[in-house]
């Protein structure tokens, strides 16, 4: 299979559906002496940190090949480009907006509006400033109000150029990976930090939600969230308790207080110590109306009961498996869609990222990459799917444009729809970028 099919009459064959390609500033951008330090420049020196020891110092060099890189993109057909604004790039450490960075983003934005391509920006994709991370970080309830105001002045400065904000990417890879279990930066493993850092980011959402809709009120707001639908393990009722439990606290724990103004009942499990610092009139802010929700999806997680009122994941054996290791089950996207739509009223959706590590060869330069095409085919077919069961999708966007620096794990792993070769930066669109590319061009 070397192309993507659907339906003739699949939305996401009309020009309506918005496709677009997705990355983030510290995995691409590179050019760290002109922003402040952050959070993930300090983490990776952290000893075994990071498993090839790198870090985003250099990572695409997007900073400087950033033009080459909308073309790039502009050539793929696609409608939209989904990226991150690095807070330590537009803000001094005085909090003023920092001349340079905002340049830098409205060049970005005015090559975009060039292309004819809508610009799809992430306000915190997990750089914080260092200085911040310093002052307690995400632990500290002043960083939501430092957050509010760097949104404040980087919407300002950017006008209204912009189709599409959102707040937050994944809060809870920023708590529970960075502050609960400590694979992320800032590396904290303590179970009370994470639910602290996480009630503080959503608070954040909140406040910069009332920002967006005074300067942007004709930009779409909203956040985007990682979800991964939750199965037992088998059918005793031990791990169904716990596949559920473990869907509250992971997941539901974002999504239930944005969409209805409250943490699930887990939060009635956990110590006194560990409940979320709620404070008069946050979940009001929290739960403010979403133009769309963005999901991002990657793979189901299917849970055991650990014994101690606890679970754990495991991935099913003799599963096909991504080079991440995580298993492809394309059925996981349409639950979690339908699942959601069942459970809340939500916005519009957005896939606002799907994709697939794969070991890419760049062989007499070519990738041929059927795998990751495979699963762009089957995950498109389960939105699809899912759209057909009434729930309302409207656009989808891959992960990634190009192969970039995945967090702890480096360079190790490549989810690009293009190949980065990092000893020249040579750029090179994959078989599955090619498919793409053929598939967006021929929606009508
Ligand atoms: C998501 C992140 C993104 C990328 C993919 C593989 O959790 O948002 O930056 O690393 O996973």
């Amino acid at each position: 299979m070397n192309k993507l099919t659907l339906p003739p009459s699949s939305r996401l064959r009309s020009k309506e559906f918005t496709f677009g390609v997705a990355t983030s500033s510290y995995q691409i951008e590179g050019g760290i002496d002109s922003r402040l330090p952050c959070n993930w420049d300090t983490f990776c020196e952290q000893p075994n940190a990071i498993v090839d020891n790198t870090n985003g110092a250099i990572a695409c060099d997007h900073i400087n090949r950033w033009q080459d890189d909308i073309e790039l993109i502009a050539n793929l057909g696609v409608d939209a480009y989904r990226f991150s604004i690095a807070w330590g790039r537009v803000i001094n450490l005085d909090g003023s907006l920092n001349k340079e960075g905002v340049t830098f983003y409205k060049n970005i934005l005015a090559k975009l509006r060039e292309k004819n391509l809508k610009a799809y920006i992430t306000l915190y994709h997990w750089d914080l400033p260092q200085h911040l991370e310093d002052a307690g970080g995400w632990l500290n309830r002043e960083t939501a109000y430092k957050f509010r105001d760097y949104v404040n002045l980087i919407t300002q400065a950017l006008d209204d150029d912009v189709f599409c904000y959102a707040t937050l990417n994944e809060p809870f890879c920023s708590a529970y990976l960075g502050y609960e279990i400590g694979v992320h930066a800032p590396g904290i493993k303590d179970l009370a930090s994470g639910r602290k850092a996480a009630h503080h980011l959503l608070l954040a959402h909140g406040l910069a939600m009332q920002v967006l809709r005074k300067n942007c009120p004709n930009s779409l707001s909203g956040i985007v969230l990682n979800m991964s639908p939750c199965y037992a393990g088998s059918k005793a009722q031990a791990d169904i308790d716990a596949a559920k439990r473990a869907d509250d606290l992971l997941f539901q724990w974002y999504a239930q207080p944005l969409l209805t103004g409250c943490y699930p009942d887990a939060i009635n499990s956990l110590p006194d110590n560990a409940k979320p610092p709620i404070c008069e009139g946050d979940m009001a802010l929290i739960s403010q109306p979403l133009d769309y929700l963005g999901l991002n999806y990657y793979t189901r997680a299917v849970f055991f009961a650990d014994g101690n009122g606890g679970f754990t994941e495991q991935v099913p054996e003799g599963v096909e498996l991504t080079d991440m290791g995580w298993e492809v089950y394309p059925q996981g996207l349409t639950d979690l869609l339908v699942d959601l739509n069942q459970r809340y009223t939500l916005p519009p959706l957005l896939i606002t990222e799907n994709g697939a590590a794969i070991v890419d060869e760049l062989v007499n330069g070519e990738v041929n990459d059927i795998a990751r095409i495979n699963y762009f085919q089957t995950h498109l077919q389960a939105v699809h799917n899912a759209i057909e069961q009434g729930v309302d999708v409207r656009g989808y966007f891959a992960w990634s444009l190009m192969d970039n620096f995945e967090w702890a794990l480096g360079y190790s792993k490549r989810f690009g729809i293009t190949y980065v070769d990092y000893q020249t930066q040579k750029r090179t669109l994959k078989a599955s970028g090619h498919a793409f590319a053929e598939f967006v061009s021929s929606r009508s």
